[in-house]
Parts: structure tokens; sequence; C-alpha cells
């Protein structure tokens, strides 16, 4: 027996289809509420509200679980790389050796830039934010014209979405190296995806920059805890545009732009910066955790809160972990790991945090690793955009293969001003 809701309006009672996930979660499906009610639901946020059913990404965020692929984050973060962690979520399920390679081979054959891309980069002034090179650059690989941006098999997908990743790993070392006045290297055939990313960050003419196994782990091991997070801000951005019919570039330019925001993937940078002002101007720990609580304060403790993890995210306690081993690796003390300690600790014996339930994020540690790497602030955000495409790649596809996907198109209750007369320009 199927089970129901019953909603009773207007001395009405309608009978609602409850439909369950594989995890046991439970949904009311409205997609008949308004042809057999003539309302629609409200749900500013929409923490209450599903956008769609999907197989790629599993969160409970009473217990702290994270899923690829019903893989747990904790067995990908330690013993799989990025691009098998990418494979995973785009294709479903960890690659064999075969795959794997062949994979490899296709992100090495994609990895450089049209010769012609190059002078973008000159076109931007030298302080230009690295997202907004980012975003553009995605988008201006559509000009070239890739064969992959007009899929039509499997082997098509398959180049555009190691197209994507490898050439989101080039465009952002390529912007960095734009912004410091030095000449962008090229990407090497012989270095896996984290490796070869530091390559070209990193590396001068005639000196190529080798990075320790330890960095290499810590990097590779930040990029499979972003690589996806079901229906945050930017994913269900790249969905909503690929619901249009959007191609895969253009979808997920749109989701590097949704990342961008504080509240979203830019926290990672204003967690450094929050740590930083709390060290310069010498502000004590409980000042700037009660300055965080006064919503007047317009201060909020940055890298702390979620909307899904209402007791821990995974991701935080791995990278926090790994912050520690990677310093301690690299024989290097920074003070900001200290001071991020201190207000974790107050705000987790603080009441306002505990009765909201708030906790640290993937964003509250993720920053030390990338200072000690030598990533500059302001490429974070970045960072985490490489970091996610893999699931926003998995996401467009699962949009794309919906013979049935209807585009997204949501509702509103209107609370404007009611019928009013058009005045000629005198009268008014
Ligand atoms: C990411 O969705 C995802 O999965 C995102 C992500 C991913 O992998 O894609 O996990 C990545 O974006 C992580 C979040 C990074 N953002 C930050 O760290 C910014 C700081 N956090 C907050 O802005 C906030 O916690 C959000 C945006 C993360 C969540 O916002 P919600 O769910 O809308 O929560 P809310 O604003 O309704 O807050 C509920 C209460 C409020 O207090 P009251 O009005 O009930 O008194 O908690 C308070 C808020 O004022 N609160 C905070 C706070 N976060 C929430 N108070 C102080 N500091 C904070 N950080």
């Amino acid at each position: 027996m199927a089970e129901t809701a019953i909603l009773q309006v207007d001395g009405q009672s309608y009978e609602l289809p409850v439909i369950t996930g594989t995890e046991g979660e439970r949904a009311i499906d409205i997609s008949s509420l308004r042809s057999t009610t003539g309302m629609i639901t409200l749900d500013d946020g929409y923490g209450n509200t599903g956008s769609c059913e999907s197989a790629i990404t599993f969160i409970d965020g009473e217990k702290g679980i994270l899923r690829y692929r019903g893989v747990p984050i904790e067995d990908l973060a330690t013993r799989s790389s990025f691009i098998e962690a990418a494979e995973l979520l785009i294709f479903g399920e960890l690659p064999d050796p075969e795959e794997r390679d062949e994979f490899r081979q296709l992100l090495t054959e994609n990895s450089a830039l049209h010769r012609d891309m190059r002078k973008h980069f000159d076109g931007f002034p030298a302080d230009a934010h690295p997202m907004a090179i980012l975003s553009a650059m995605i988008n201006a690989l559509q000009a070239y014209d890739l064969p992959e941006i007009h899929i039509t098999d499997s082997g098509g997908f398959r180049r555009a979405a190691a197209a994507l990743l490898a050439k989101t790993r080039t465009i952002a070392a390529a912007s960095y190296k734009s912004h410091i006045g030095q000449p962008i290297a090229y990407p090497r055939y012989d270095l896996p995806y984290a490796e070869n990313f530091l390559h070209m960050m990193f590396s001068v003419p005639y000196r190529d920059y080798v990075p320790s196994p330890e960095v290499a782990h810590a990097l590779n091991m930040f990029l499979v805890l972003h690589a996806d997070h079901e229906q945050n801000c930017s994913t269900s951005t790249v969905r909503m545009v690929a619901s249009g019919g959007a191609n895969l570039f253009a979808s997920v330019s749109a989701g590097v732009n949704a990342l961008w925001g504080p509240k979203h993937g830019g926290a990672n940078m204003a967690v450094v910066e929050m740590l930083q002002r709390i060290q310069s101007d010498g502000i004590p720990v409980s000042r700037y955790i009660d300055q965080a609580k006064d919503r007047s304060s317009g201060v909020r403790l940055m890298g702390f809160g979620h909307r899904i993890y209402r007791n821990f995210d995974p991701r935080a306690q791995i990278l926090k972990t790994a912050a520690h081993d990677l310093l301690e690796s690299m024989q290097i003390k920074d003070p900001l790991l200290d001071i991020a300690q201190q207000v974790e600790e107050a705000a987790l014996a603080d009441d306002y945090f505990r009765e909201r339930r708030l906790y640290p994020n993937v964003d509250f540690y993720s920053g030390i690793i990338l200072r000690a790497i030598g990533i500059p602030t302001d490429m974070f955000t970045v960072m985490f955009s490489i970091g996610r495409t893999p699931g926003w790649i998995a996401h467009w596809k699962e949009v794309h293969d919906n013979e049935a996907q209807r585009i997204h198109r949501p509702r509103q209750i209107y609370v404007g001003e009611p019928l009013t007369q058009w005045l000629p320009p005198a009268e008014r």
C-alpha cells in the first residue's frame, strides 16, 4: 500500500503521495498540489524542499554522513585519488585500472588551452579576481567550439568531462601566473592531477617545482573532500541552468559564480581573513565570539554553521587532522591554526552555537592547508571550484540524461502593488 499524506484545506482533504529514498528519507510529493488545490508551497531558501531525486551523493546531517555514490567520504579522502573520486561521481562507480588509465590519458590530452585563449589573460586587469577569470574562461572554452560542447554520445561526454576537469585546473593556474606577472606554465604529460596543478602554479622557466608527497597528498585530499555535496547552492545552480538545455560548460560557469559568495564557497577565504583579523587586531577570541552572536554586529563566525549538518561536518574533521599533519610534516608553525582551534573550542562551549547546532564546516580548516601549500588567499575559492567540478559535471549529466526532466521554474507569492493605473509623466 503506497504511503500518503493528507492535506486538509478549505474543508477539503487531499491525499498526496509520500516517497522514500534509499536511506529512508521521506518526502511528500507535491507535484500535483497546484492542479488539485490551486495552491503552492512557500519555502524561503528551500530548507524543506527537495528539488529532485538524485543518485549521486547522500548526506545525513544528523549523523554526519557523506557518501559519493554510496562510498563513505572517509574512505575516499584517505584512499582514493581525486580523479578516481571524480570518476566515481561522474560515471557512477570506482574505475578499474584500465578505465582509470584511459581517463587519465584523456585528461592529459585535454589539459592544454587553445593558444588564442592565452590572450584572454592579458585582457584582465592584474587585480581581477581569479573567480571572475575562472567563470569567464570556462565560458570562453565554448567559443573554441570544443567538439565536447555538443555531446551526442558517451564517448563525447567522457571527453567533455575530461576536458573540463583538466582545463579548469589549467585556467586556475594560468590566472595566478598572469596575476603575478610570470609566464604561464604548460601542463606536463607525466604528472598526476594535483601534482600537475602545483607544477603549473609554482614552476618557473628552467626550474620545475616538485611538491613533497605530503603536499601532493594534502591537496589531493582537499580536492576529494570538495568534489560534491548534493543540492548545495552552486550545484543547484548548475542543475537549474542545465534544466533549460544549456551545455555543460555554460552550466558549470554558472556554478562557479554561485560558489563565489561568502555564505558558500567564498567562506574559505573569509575564514582566513577572520583569523588574520583576530590575530592582527589582537581581538580576544571571546570578544569575537560575542560579536558573532550579535546579529546587529554584522559579524559571522565564518566556517561555522551549515544548512544540512546539525551535528558535525565530517569533512571539517578530516581537514582539521590533515592541517595538523601537513604543518607538522613541513615543520611550519601557523599561528592561524592555533587561533582556529581556540575559536572552535570557545564556540563549541557556547550555548548560542550549541543551541543552534552550529559546528565547523568544510571551510573552517581548509584555508590552513591551502596557506601551507602556498596558495594565495584570493585563490581559495578557485580551489573549491576545481574540487567541485566533478560534482557539477555529474549533476549536469543527471539532468541531461533525464528525458522527463522539466525546466526548473519555481512559482512565487506576489506581494507587490495591486492593479495600478499608468499615468502620463505630467500627472505622476
Ligand atoms: C558551504 O550547502 C552546502 O552543502 C554548502 C557546502 C558545500 O560543500 O557545497 O557545504 C559549502 O557553503 C559551507 C558553508 C560556508 N559558509 C560559511 O561558513 C558562512 C558562515 N555560515 C553561515 O552564513 C550559515 O551558517 C550558513 C549560510 C552556512 C547556513 O545558513 P542557514 O542554514 O540559512 O542558517 P541561518 O542563517 O538560518 O542560521 C540559523 C541561526 C540564526 O540565528 P537566529 O536567527 O535563529 O537567532 O544560526 C545563526 C543565525 O544567525 N547562525 C550563525 C552562523 N550561522 C548561522 N551565527 C553566527 N555565525 C554563523 N556562522
